[in-house]
């Protein structure tokens, strides 16, 4: 049978992970966080210090990585050539970097090549910002969140200083107003909506509600 793919795009930090791992709980899918593989990229390119403008050392980088994403107790753990990187690619070094990273033709075509073959026999619900457009046009539902930058900041900052992170409410706020400027402006796969994607707005909704909305929608199209 045919695997049920749910694509989930949208904005940077408005609750997309949070969603698609509750769903994915909720039916027993797989959760792909496709933003913590850019972040592991971005992740290995500052360690390295490789140039992004110098499109050798960027693809000779991409060959030296190995991405692997595996389901712990606290959600999903990654591993960059088998070492586990899960609180490095949060901190902001990797956040101010990512969208820089992800702008690069050879880094998408290999994430996504990686991002299709997951898809290929298991049923799955993976978010971030060209699922339904480009890794998975075919997917069974796509959703588009997006909410209030103010409301997005807030709940980003409360969830990295919950972590014990020095960071302030301005930083990020002016990370996510740069990375969702880069990432819908950017020449290959910008962020955008699908033209069969529903929106949701999440400003005003809790977690709750948000997963009885998707529910519904998934139980139309089961
Ligand atoms: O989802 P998250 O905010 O962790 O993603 C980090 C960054 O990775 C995004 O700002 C975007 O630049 C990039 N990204 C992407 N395509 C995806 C997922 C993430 O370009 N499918």
């Amino acid at each position: 049978p045919v695997p049920f793919i749910i694509a989930i795009d949208g904005h940077s930090s408005c609750g997309k992970s949070t969603l698609a791992r509750a769903v994915a709980g909720e039916l027993g899918f797989i959760y792909i966080d496709s933003g913590a593989m850019y972040r592991a990229v971005t992740f290995y390119f500052l360690k390295k210090n490789i140039d992004l403008q110098d499109n050798e050392a960027v693809k000779a980088a991409l060959d030296q990585i190995n991405i692997e994403l595996k389901a712990g107790q606290e959600g999903m753990q990654v591993f960059l050539n088998g070492r586990d990187i899960t609180g490095d690619i949060r901190k902001m070094p990797v956040s101010n970097l990512v969208s820089k990273v992800s702008a690069i033709p050879e880094v998408r075509d290999k994430m996504v090549k990686l991002q299709r073959d997951m898809g290929k026999k298991e049923n799955l619900v993976m978010d971030g910002r060209d699922i339904g457009t480009v890794v998975f046009p075919q997917a069974s539902l796509k959703i588009f969140m997006t909410a209030d930058p103010g409301v997005r900041a807030r709940r980003r900052y409360e969830e990295l200083r919950a972590k014990g992170l020095a960071v302030s409410l301005e930083e990020i706020h002016k990370n996510l107003l740069k990375r969702d400027h880069e990432d819908t402006t950017r020449a290959w796969s910008p962020l955008l909506k699908a033209p069969d994607a529903l929106e949701l707005d999440n400003s005003c909704m809790s977690r709750e509600e948000q997963l009885s909305w998707i529910m519904k929608k998934i139980k139309e199209r089961l």
